[in-house]
């Protein structure tokens, strides 16, 4: 059982909004900060929608429903969270970003606060290091889209404690989620072999290999995968899937994870993939077209 009572969120774009809404559904008091009124709103929205669905589809009661929307509060205010017994971050993937706001709340915060980071290719260490704090840091990554996806990849670093490990490792089981245990290497499990995987689909694309809409359907009926990677890519967002790249590619220096030059094209044109309205595909239109390329 989780004596965690308390739960921060920092920053509620895809990945922290997500997280927000699973906290609070786990019957945790939840506050979210991130650094507009105008994103929380949106993230608000967000999670208004997507617990609107699931009580469409009788997965989550209405009255439950009601109590995880009252238990979520939203903040543009860092020193908010001082009270939270867990502080999970999901800001973009910038350690300075992320180290800035654990510097502040490692002031604030009491000691038995547990610092988590839902870093995609950054290492916990990178992070503890920061901080006073480095026994009680841990990594909670969850997956896109957080509400129905099971997993969380929970991440021991060096300095990690057992005890800090196991409250992390109870908080993510208490979410109704399937927690797995990893090492502090950049890509924990899924993104070591997932972002390879994506990367070579762009550069399938980038020799000609075949269309965007072949790959996906090749991928999705031969492999049973329930989204092509190219599709996938637009749901993770190409911004992020090139932040990730970059980083991977810094830690290891091996050449499958260097981001195609496409991808980098396609982010510099503001190409993010569905939440800019267009990736490899445009969401402009229902259902989705191809997107023009210039291939
Ligand atoms: N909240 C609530 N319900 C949602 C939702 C959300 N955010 N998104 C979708 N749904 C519901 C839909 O309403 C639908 O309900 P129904 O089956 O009862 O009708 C159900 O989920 C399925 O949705 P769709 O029919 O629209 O589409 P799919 O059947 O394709 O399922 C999916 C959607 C679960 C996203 C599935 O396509 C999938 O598993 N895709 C792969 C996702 C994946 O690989 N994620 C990991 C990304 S990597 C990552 O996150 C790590 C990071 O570090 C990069």
């Amino acid at each position: 059982m989780s004596d965690i009572k308390r739960v921060g969120v920092l920053g509620c774009g895809l990945m922290g909004s997500g997280i927000a809404q699973v906290a609070a559904a786990g019957g945790y008091d939840t506050l979210v900060r991130d650094v507009s009124r105008e994103i929380l709103d949106r993230a608000r929205a967000g999670i208004d929608r997507s617990l609107a669905t699931l009580v469409e589809k009788g997965k989550v009661p209405a009255p439950e429903r009601d109590a995880a929307l009252k238990r979520l509060t939203f903040t543009t205010t860092t020193a908010d969270l001082r009270a939270c017994d867990i502080v999970v971050e999901a800001v973009t993937e910038d350690l300075e970003t992320k180290n800035a706001l654990w510097r502040e709340l490692d002031g604030l915060c009491p000691p038995a606060t547990i610092f988590a980071s839902n870093t995609s290719s950054l290492t916990i260490a990178a992070m503890a290091a920061a901080t006073k704090r480095p026994d009680r840091f841990v990594g909670l990554h969850f997956f896109n889209p957080v509400p129905l996806m099971p997993l969380v990849e929970v991440v021991r670093t060096v300095t990690t404690s057992d005890e800090t490990f196991a409250r992390a490792f109870a908080f993510a089981k208490s979410l109704g989620k399937a927690p797995v245990a990893a090492k502090d290497n950049s890509g924990f499990i899924v993104n070591l072999l997932l972002v390879p995987y994506l990367l070579d689909a762009i550069r399938a694309l980038e020799h000609g290999v075949a269309s965007v809409p072949d790959i996906d359907k090749a991928m999705q009926l031969g492999c049973g995968y329930p989204m092509g990677p190219l599709t996938l890519l637009d749901f993770v967002g190409l911004d992020t899937t090139y932040k990730i790249a970059e980083i991977m590619f810094a830690e290891y220096r091996d050449a499958k994870y260097a981001p195609p030059p496409l991808l980098k094209r396609m982010v510099l044109a503001g190409m993010s993939g569905r939440k800019s309205g267009k990736g490899f595909y445009d969401y402009s239109v229902t259902p989705p077209a191809v997107s023009r390329l210039g291939l």
